[in-house]
């Protein structure tokens, strides 16, 4: 006899009579309690996303490869999609929301103009001369530098240096793909508008504001130099040093809100020989070392994330970081699903 109200075995489908579950299917109806449990497990969400590690050394080997195997008229866009094998390689994500993809430009390509609903960023890697033209502002793009390339807004790539250019991309597209509602559009090329957000904003604390208006952009500032970033973080650390983290958000400099809407996007500097503990949060995160390295300890897996190197932390999970440097800080870009999770109420920090 039931006297807890709790059930803890529930039927299985091959509990059902045969002839019961095929007038089931011929009427598009599937019975819930065999995968009750499976869909809403005690404690701890079910998370396909595994902790994965992306050496930069054998991605810029292949990437270059690409460059010589498929020419940018072939590609558009010459990207190798850094793919979970905890999703399955075909799915092309890096978590339940995340698409990570590193992209090549060589000297004189044109990657052409396009919009698409689901949001970007580039996060650069190497090299020098490239630029993003983001509805008509052109954002130079120089090693750690973050740009934007929101929902809806125009964007292209040239390249008037000498060496490849290389970024890491990362969208929200998994997610926006599994609502419907991932497409694209493109235009011939778009103009050139003079002025750059990221000089407009260059200083915290104050803002544009010509004869007392402020900018009513969604996207008012679509470069975060990575000069100002770390200038940010040593002054930080700095100031406070007995801070546990020190770390910066990249934010929408009119409302101090999230830079985009559904990812979320942190520079973290360690200090020397520092040990920086990520608690257990219900998003997952990416790992990407800017400048130095760090020993990445998640779950069962350790691994040694040189610099431009890229991981995956899933969700509900702690991270411990670690900079082996004794004399030099080491510089981390995390992408997040934070603003996703905070709009849909399910944000968790289990510490
Ligand atoms: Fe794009």
């Amino acid at each position: 006899m039931q006297d807890t109200g709790r059930f803890d075995t529930l039927g299985r489908l091959e509990d059902l009579p045969q002839d019961y579950r095929d007038e089931l299917s011929a009427n598009n109806l599937v019975p819930l309690w065999p995968s009750l449990r499976a869909v809403l497990p005690p404690h701890v969400p079910t998370r396909r996303t595994q902790p994965t590690h992306w050496p930069y050394a054998k991605l810029r080997e292949l990437l270059l490869k690409a460059g010589e195997l498929t020419p940018i008229e072939k590609a558009e866009r010459r990207v190798l999609v850094l793919a979970n094998p905890g999703h399955g390689l075909e799915k092309m994500q890096a978590s339940a929301a995340m698409y990570l993809g590193m992209q090549l430009l060589l000297p004189g390509e044109l990657a052409p103009a396009h919009r698409h609903t689901p949001n970007a960023i580039r996060m650069v890697v190497e090299g020098e001369g490239a630029w993003t033209l983001v509805n008509g502002e052109k954002c130079p793009m120089s090693r750690g530098d973050l740009i934007l390339t929101p929902t809806g807004l125009w964007h292209e790539h040239g390249h008037d240096g000498t060496e490849p250019v290389i970024w890491l991309d990362v969208l929200d597209l998994p997610l926006v793909y599994y609502v419907e509602a991932s497409y694209h559009e493109e235009v011939p090329s778009q103009t050139v508008v003079p002025g750059q957000g990221a000089k407009a904003y260059a200083r915290g604390g104050v803002v544009p504001t010509p004869v007392f208006g402020r900018s009513d952009k969604a996207y008012p500032m679509l470069r975060y130099p990575w000069a100002d970033a770390k200038a940010a973080l040593l002054s930080l650390g700095e100031d406070q040093p007995e801070l546990e983290a020190v770390q910066v958000t990249y934010v929408n400099p009119e409302t101090g809100k999230d830079a985009e809407n559904i990812l979320g996007f942190y520079a973290l500097m360690l200090r020397p020989g520092q040990t920086q503990r990520l608690p257990a949060r219900s998003p997952a995160q990416v790992l990407h070392p800017i400048e130095g390295s760090a020993d990445v300890q998640v779950e069962g897996s350790a691994f040694t994330l040189a610099e431009a190197d890229t991981c995956a932390v899933p969700g509900y999970t702690a991270a411990t970081l670690t900079n082996r440097s004794a004399t030099e800080p080491a510089f981390i870009f995390v992408a997040d699903e934070s603003p996703l999770h905070r709009k849909l109420g399910v944000y968790e920090n289990r510490g």
